[in-house]
């Protein structure tokens, strides 16, 4: 190895080590509201150089480095302007369904990745036949899901049972397990092996998401990534290439983290959730429970209410996403403020439909994130509070969390709105929010309803306010 070889395969290695500690610095980052948009960038970085390194770096065995510069630069530029166009586009709520096309897109990459390999090498040996076997299944599973579950999320897709699925899930597992058995193994491994593996996996996947509940699938997405992310993992063993490795590993590992906290924050079980007990279009069994009556508040009353306060808490939920209330509802905070009323936000985990909505949604407001409380102190905080204004949340403040143990949300933690002295509730009728059951702190003493979209119902509110 000559001089400039060797300089340029430690740089090459040094890119690898910033991009690897960049991805790691970025997660980190993304934990916090405050700092999240720095990581982003942190890592994107760290991505750009690790790839730049690769393209102009990188050397095979045999000493040769990347030629097709056309294609892979047409590439690049495509997927730039397209990522940027849709990034630009996608509405908040819409995110999720973005999140899912892009986790596809690795999914695919994982897959094409195994499938160039083994056209390249018809003859590997076992170990490396293993890495792009599984790196292809898992990469397709998450392509196919990703896909599927895209398009149930903007609608084109709807909810469905497909007749013996289960079953059909089943003989493709076993069809899978078996067939890379042999292929590895090479007990009459044939190359019709490998692609039937590949149709396998392609039905797997979409069998696998089709009859989950539309409403579950941000959990099912974060599990999706998660498959990605072990999927480029195996792609980062297969090219021994260190930043793709970690890079997948902590995809891989932040959404099976992602997925369990989901479920737990919700308090259910990734079979439950897996097999649609509550969610998407089925309501559960009971959900009509008739609770009572519950009385209506105007919003001259709640005006003089919440002016005459001296601690409001507003608690979003996906309602306020939906109605795009967010400036609004800063502009509301803005004016108790100047009336000398404190204004705190109590945020629950799942609070909308996908991790971290409500801070994102709130944060897009530029409202300033110590106010954002997390539940615990939320609740902590809720015994001195004088008005509790819910604005399109449900389940997050259901009592029947706490007090029903056949309710299917029994065990979930809520946010506890009956500590303060009043809660007001804001949504657009008495419909159930995404678990489709009742909600009795609705017929409750403490609380009052007021009626319509958020968006409306808070600029009126603060106009009437400001004549308080
Ligand atoms: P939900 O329980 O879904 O309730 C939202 C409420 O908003 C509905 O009851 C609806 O009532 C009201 N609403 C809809 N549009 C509105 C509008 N324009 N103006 C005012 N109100 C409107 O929401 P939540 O309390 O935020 O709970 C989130 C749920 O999603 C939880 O069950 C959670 O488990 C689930 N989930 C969350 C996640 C993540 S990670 N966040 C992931 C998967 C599932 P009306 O129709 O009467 O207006």
């Amino acid at each position: 190895m000559d001089q400039i070889q060797i300089l340029s395969s430690s740089a090459l290695l040094l890119a690898y080590l910033i991009g690897s500690v960049t991805f790691i610095l970025g997660l980190k980052m993304l934990s916090h509201p405050e700092t999240a948009r720095k990581g982003n960038s942190v890592a994107a970085v760290g991505m750009t150089i690790a790839i730049f390194a690769t393209i102009f770096l990188y050397k095979t065995k045999t000493g040769e480095g990347l030629h097709n510069y056309v294609w892979i630069f047409a590439g690049l530029a495509l997927g730039t302007v397209l990522g940027t166009l849709a990034a630009k586009k996608v509405q908040m709520t819409a995110m999720p369904e973005m999140v899912s096309l892009f986790n596809g897109m690795g999914g695919a990459c994982a897959m094409l990745i195994s499938l160039i390999e083994y056209r390249n090498d018809a003859a590997p040996e076992a170990g490396k036949l293993a890495i792009i076997v599984l790196g292809m299944i898992i990469g397709t599973v998450s392509f196919a899901g990703s896909i599927i579950a895209w398009g149930k999320l903007n609608g084109s897709i709807k909810d469905k049972s497909i007749p013996g699925g289960q079953m059909i899930n089943f003989a493709m597992m076993g069809g899978i397990v078996v067939l890379s058995i042999m292929l590895i193994g090479g007990i009459s491994a044939t190359p019709a092996m490998f692609y039937g593996i590949l149709a396998m996996a392609a039905v797997y996947g979409v069998l696998f998401v089709m009859p989950i509940g539309g409403a579950d699938m941000p959990v099912v997405i974060s599990l999706l990534n998660s498959f990605t992310g072990v999927a480029a993992a195996f792609g980062g063993f297969l090219y021994n290439n260190p930043v793709m490795l970690t890079g997948g590993i902590l995809v891989g590992s932040a959404g099976t983290i992602l997925t369990i906290l989901m479920c737990k924050a919700m308090n259910r079980s990734l079979k439950n959730v897996l097999i649609g007990s509550f969610g998407g279009a089925k309501a559960v069994a009971g959900g009509a429970k008739e609770a009572g009556t519950y009385k209506e508040i105007s919003l001259n009353d709640t005006a003089v209410l919440m002016a005459y306060a001296s601690k409001v808490m507003i608690i979003p939920g996906y309602g306020l996403a939906v109605a795009q209330a967010q400036h609004t509802c800063h502009e509301l905070e803005k004016v108790l403020n100047e009336k000398g009323v404190e204004v705190s936000y109590g945020i629950h985990p799942v609070a909308g439909r996908m991790p971290g909505h409500m801070n994102v949604l709130l944060a897009e407001a530029d409202v300033p994130y110590e106010k954002l409380l997390e539940m615990e102190d939320a609740n902590d905080q809720m015994g001195g509070t004088n008005v509790v204004l819910i604005l399109g949340a449900n389940d997050v403040v259901n009592p029947a969390a706490k007090d029903d143990p056949a309710s299917p949300i029994y065990g979930m933690p809520i946010l506890e709105v009956e500590k303060a002295e009043h809660v007001i509730v804001n949504k657009r009728s008495m419909k159930p929010g995404y678990a489709g059951i009742e909600n009795e702190l609705f017929f409750r003493p403490k609380t009052s309803m007021l009626f319509g979209d958020a968006k409306k119902v808070l600029q009126n509110l603060v106009s009437e306010l400001k004549n308080v």
